[in-house]
């Protein structure tokens, strides 16, 4: 049997139209319990608080970040491995927040996840046959006389010998055991794949093989990725649209070119200028490098409200008092920065491209009515029309008076 035979169906013809992934307004909170006999909940982890964004049938999307803003929580949520504590999912149009188990038996071959660590995520008494035909037979996908034949032809189109079947995870190296994972993960021919730190875990020369087999097989079988990752420069080849969170938000979205070009928020400004760049390498230029100062705040009581604020050097007053909405600042840009578009402002003190769209001054008090409903931010996806933060100067600038 030839790769092919190992294809499902393209997105295209599986699906009907829209995104294969919805997400608006998500929200996780792990309880913290006092210890003692009574364990109380003494306070709430928020570890990722109201995230949208959209997946595209056969498309990728980056979700990026530092430890602990809530990357692999996002995942967990959306292959339902953790309950979300409010929001929504669609999957293929459907609703998946509120399915029990049971309900979301089907669904689970659809929705596949691969692991950051592909040593403690293989049984290692479990050979590779009985690891990628498992789920296989668990959800009957081919009678049980074709498992072999079956895991045999996954394991070649991950590129390892099919011969292997019987060998033991220990057997093999960092990369081909994440080989292994990702042909457990394509056994089901799922449209979504979310992909948790896929190669962070592996030698820095093994790396770009992997991504590149993970970009092989999407192209291939037209499987969407969510593709978790901590630095920009995995993302950056993989994911047309990228999101950058921060303590459990989405700070920033958007398409590959605006974001790396022009990012406006300083987290991904700061992100950006860590990450290696090969071209401006080649070019002779270079981005200064921006250090943040401090760690993470904790999430049990993040900072009020602009998250970033205590470790952002743009900080003013208003971003401790008024959270910034993530504002559509382009046709498919969306930041949340009370001085989105401002920072290039030479010779003059910038204003705060949000003060009319949520009508405050600059203080940070009610003086106008919002000129956007802040909720309906919540929802995924862009808008047709956006805010034009060229004109959106003019009109702050009144309201601040
Ligand atoms: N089961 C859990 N119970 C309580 N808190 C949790 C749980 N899982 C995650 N957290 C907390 O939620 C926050 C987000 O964690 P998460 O693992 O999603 O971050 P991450 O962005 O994937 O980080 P990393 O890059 O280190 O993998 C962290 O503060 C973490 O300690
Ligand atoms: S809103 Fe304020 S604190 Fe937050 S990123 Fe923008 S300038 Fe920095
Ligand atoms: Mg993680």
């Amino acid at each position: 049997m030839t790769q092919t035979d190992v294809t499902p169906a393209s997105g295209s013809e599986r699906g009907t139209s829209g995104p294969i992934l919805e997400v608006s307004n998500l929200t996780k909170h792990f309880p913290v319990r006092s210890s003692g006999l009574i364990r109380r909940t003494i306070g709430q982890v928020q570890a990722v608080d109201g995230v949208s964004f959209q997946v595209q049938r056969g498309q990728s999307l980056g979700l990026v970040g530092e430890s602990g803003c809530g990357k692999s929580t996002t995942g967990r949520l959306i292959t339902r491995l953790y309950d979300p504590t409010s929001g929504s999912m669609k999957f293929d149009g459907r609703e998946i927040a509120t399915l029990n188990n049971k309900q979301m038996l089907p669904l689970r071959s659809e929705i596949q996840m691969i692991f950051q660590d592909p040593y403690s995520s293989l049984n290692p008494r479990h050979t590779v046959g009985t690891i990628v035909g498992t789920p296989l037979r668990v959800h009957k996908v081919v009678p049980e006389k074709q498992v072999l034949n079956r895991v045999r032809e996954l394991l070649e189109v991950v590129g390892l010998n099919p011969e292997h079947y019987n060998r033991y995870p220990n057997e093999f190296s960092g990369g081909q055991r994440q080989r292994i994972g990702i042909a457990r993960a394509l056994a089901l021919q799922p449209k979504l794949l979310v992909a948790d730190e896929p190669v962070s875990a592996l030698d820095v020369s093994i790396q770009a093989q992997v991504v590149n087999l993970l970009q092989d097989v999407q192209k291939e079988f037209g499987i969407a990725f969510l593709f978790i990752a901590h630095d920009l420069a995995i993302v950056r080849h993989f994911c047309p649209e990228i999101a950058v969170m921060y303590l459990g938000k989405i700070v920033e979205i958007g398409d590959r070119e605006t974001l790396y070009n022009r990012p406006h928020h300083p987290y991904t400004q700061a992100l950006l200028s860590a990450a290696p760049d090969v071209k401006q390498a080649a070019i002779g230029g270079r981005r200064d490098r921006i250090r943040l100062e401090g760690d993470v705040p904790s999430p049990i009581n993040p900072p009020s409200g602009c998250r970033f604020r205590t470790r952002c050097w743009r900080a003013e007053d208003l971003c401790a008092k008024v959270e910034p909405p993530l504002l559509q600042i382009g046709k498919q840009h969306k930041v949340a920065c009370h001085f989105a578009g401002e920072f290039d402002a030479v010779g003059e003190k910038p204003v705060p491209s949000t003060l009319a769209a949520l009508g405050v001054n600059r203080a940070g008090d009610k003086v106008a009515d919002a000129t956007v409903d802040v909720e309906s931010l919540d929802k995924a996806g862009y808008d047709d029309t956006w805010t034009d933060l060229a004109e959106h100067r003019q009109a702050s600038a009144q309201v601040a008076g």
